[in-house]
């Protein structure tokens, strides 16, 4: 008798099986976020199987050996992939999902050729949805956040973080907070969030910038601290919004409170966020559009990741992020949606990873690290998610196409067949 015979074999409540292909996002000996080569290394299993039990992963191999691999009692759920790819979950990284009303006037303002900052200092922007969502009960936008959480579902979002950063105020702040938490009570999508109150300075402060970067410190990051609403703070640090010093401050104070540093960095404009951002050991440091030479070299090789948003470039007509430089060197990169009222309504990982291929020039199997393990990372969750290995959490993709190739390529229809979220079948 081999060694393996004589060992018990783990019993599977789930298995997939019948896949073109299983992409693992993962290999023997690789480990931390994937730059430069190993942003390619999908792990790429032909005609591959999963099988789970309990909600996490207990085998991933080729189909001839499930057999041999695991014990599938008779009321085991089987998914038959016919002949798709299957994959870890999307992990989406970085979003704005709560917020009230919507902003398609300028959506139209653009195309007629205003800018995002035009609209911006004309008054929309940032602070219409901040408007709306003060109007909003809480009740209101749970129900919304909820219905946009189904929806990102079935494009293939198993993880989700979601900004505050319209409400800026501590009322309005807590209650979108608040309101993220009803809406993910429950739900599926798991969901991880982030306090952006320095989103934009609210029009009670106008003349008096600081002083509302004094009241984030003093009021607003101790109270969401306290709550325990969010894991993480973030600000929008940008030519005409937050100066580095101001990031600095709010960022400092939030991590003395426990809520973990991210940031908006150099969207339009460089500014020394990027720098700023590893300076603190943020997790991850967003947009990088206009990121400077100094910025991309502070991020090379550290920590922090490079998150790069390309539908939001896409819909500012502005752009994108020059991934091919990023990735050359030596930042780990992450590609996420930006999903929000404004710069990017865009609410499926499918289209983003079109996008991050046509517009930014990356690879598919790059585009699918960068939205899978990756993100997992720069949300400090790679430990479960974002990666098909034994022990991690049993959350997958099956994608109606043969090869992963044809995610983007095919990137405006949603290929997403079946979701399994912790070993269950939530979406067929
Ligand atoms: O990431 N840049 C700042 N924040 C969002 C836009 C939010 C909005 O326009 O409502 C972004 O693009
Ligand atoms: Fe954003």
């Amino acid at each position: 008798m081999t060694a393996a015979a004589t060992r018990a074999l783990p019993v599977a409540s789930l298995v997939v099986e019948n896949a073109s292909e299983v992409l693992t996002m993962a290999r023997p000996g690789l480990s931390g976020p994937r730059r430069r080569d190993d942003l390619r290394e999908i792990g790429r299993i032909a005609d591959g199987a999963v099988a789970c039990a309990d909600g996490d992963i207990v085998w991933v191999g080729p189909r001839s050996e499930l057999a041999g691999a695991v014990t599938l009692p008779p009321d085991a759920t089987r998914v038959d992939a016919e002949g798709g790819t299957v994959t870890p979950g999307f992990v989406d990284s970085h979003t704005h999902l709560i917020f009230g009303g919507s902003r398609h006037d300028e959506f139209e303002r653009r195309i007629l050729g205003q800018t995002y900052q035009e609209i911006t200092a004309a008054g929309g922007g940032i602070r219409s949805s901040v408007r709306h969502t003060r109007a909003a009960s809480e009740e209101e936008l749970a129900e919304q956040g909820r219905a946009r959480l189904d929806l990102i579902l079935r494009h293939g979002t198993t993880t989700v973080e979601c900004k505050s950063g319209y409400g800026l105020s501590t009322e309005h702040e807590m209650k979108q907070l608040r309101a993220l938490e009803r809406a993910s009570r429950g739900h599926a999508v798991e969901t991880v969030s982030t306090f952006l109150g320095a989103h934009e300075f609210p029009p009670e402060f106008d003349d008096d910038h600081d002083g509302y970067v004094d009241l984030l410190v003093n009021e607003m990051i101790p109270e969401v601290a306290e709550s325990g609403l969010a894991e993480f703070a973030d600000v929008f640090c940008e030519k005409g919004v937050y100066t580095p010093q101001q990031a600095r401050r709010v960022l400092v104070a939030a991590a003395e409170q426990g809520l973990r540093p991210r940031l908006h960095a150099d969207e339009f404009a460089p500014s020394g966020a990027a720098e700023l951002a590893v300076e603190l050991g943020a997790l991850s440091a967003d947009h990088l559009s206009a990121v400077s030479e100094a910025g991309v070299r502070a991020l090379a090789d550290s920590p922090t990741l490079g998150t790069v948003l390309p539908g939001t470039t896409f819909s500012c007509r502005i752009p994108g992020a020059n991934a091919r430089h990023l990735i050359d060197a030596g930042v780990a990169l992450v590609v996420a949606t930006d999903l929000n009222p404004g710069s990017c309504a865009v609410d499926s990982m499918g289209v983003i990873l079109g996008l991050a291929c046509i517009q930014l020039g990356m690879l598919p199997r790059e585009a699918l690290v960068a939205a899978t393990i990756n993100a997992a990372y720069s949300l400090d969750r790679a430990d479960r998610i974002g990666s098909l290995e034994p022990g991690k959490q049993a959350d997958l993709l099956v994608l109606g196409v043969p090869d992963h190739r044809c995610v983007p390529y095919r990137f405006g229809t949603n290929h997403v067949r079946t979701v399994v979220k912790r070993g269950r079948v939530v979406v067929s």
